[in-house]
């Protein structure tokens, strides 16, 4: 049985001192057991907001890192300096990242296993456009080329500590979600490729939606075999309706 992992996507959302607010308005309200809950911030955000969830059920998450351990990339945040602020989850490949930022499923696959040598999980984003979709029937294999090709190289020893996004582009955002059927067909076939590259790892592995979810269609979601969580954008950014997520992904633990 996999745990549910429900991860919030703030984006460029929230200033210091709304992230702290956020932690103090949301610790109280959180349900009792049941799935891993993390946030990731902007990079601005991450050393208070680790501050504020200390000893609370919440872990803290990045949105992105740099492949590199150090060196001249400018603007860029390499995993080490994520684990020193107590980071645990690192989102990976996120499809804002490679349309609106160039990157590519190599550049993906190449973070992927920096996170994992330096010790953190990485949530590996895929997810076919609109066009894809439209096109009708090949959706499956273009996100599962995807998957694959953004973790190559990764090794079977570490496949356990992967999570994966699936979030179709046209549904971020947009408050259309896939219907818990059509999302259960593409994490069934997500987790076939999986047991193809990592064998008996695949079953660990988390694969979470992203796209539009809220409270009110999370758990219908998340009752489906191969949708281990979510993660989550818009509905994140306010304590009450990420306190009713976790209740519908389980409570928290
Ligand atoms: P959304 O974003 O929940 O606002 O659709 C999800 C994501 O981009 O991770």
């Amino acid at each position: 049985m996999r745990r549910p992992l429900l991860v919030a996507n703030w984006k460029m959302h929230k200033s210091v001192a709304e992230a702290e607010d956020f932690a103090a308005a949301l610790l109280p309200l959180l349900p009792p057991a049941g799935a891993e809950l993390a946030i990731a911030p902007p990079f601005t955000a991450l050393a208070a907001l680790g501050r504020a969830l200390r000893g609370s059920p919440v872990l803290l998450a990045a949105q992105n890192a740099n492949p590199a351990e150090s060196g001249a990339f400018t603007g860029e945040v390499a995993p080490a300096m994520l684990a020193e602020l107590g980071c645990r989850y690192v989102i990976a490949g996120h499809s804002e990242r490679r349309g609106l930022y160039g990157e590519s499923d190599d550049f993906v696959a190449a973070k992927v296993c920096a996170l994992l040598a330096a010790g953190l999980r990485p949530i590996v984003c895929v997810g076919e456009s609109l066009e894809v979709r439209r096109a009708g029937g090949g959706a499956a294999e273009v996100v599962c080329r995807q998957l694959q090709n953004s973790l190559a190289g990764v090794p079977a020893g570490l496949a356990a500590e992967l999570a994966v996004a699936y979030e179709p582009i046209w549904a971020i955002g947009t408050g259309e979600t896939a219907t818990p059927q059509a999302a259960q067909q593409m994490h069934a076939a997500l987790r076939e490729k999986l047991r193809g590259l990592f064998g008996a790892a695949a079953e660990a592995i988390r694969i979470q939606y992203g796209g539009s979810v809220k409270p009110g269609n999370a758990a219908a979601l998340l009752a489906q075999p191969d949708i281990d969580g979510a993660l989550v954008g818009g509905a994140s950014l306010n304590p009450e309706s990420f306190a009713a997520l976790a209740a519908e992904s389980g409570g928290a633990s």
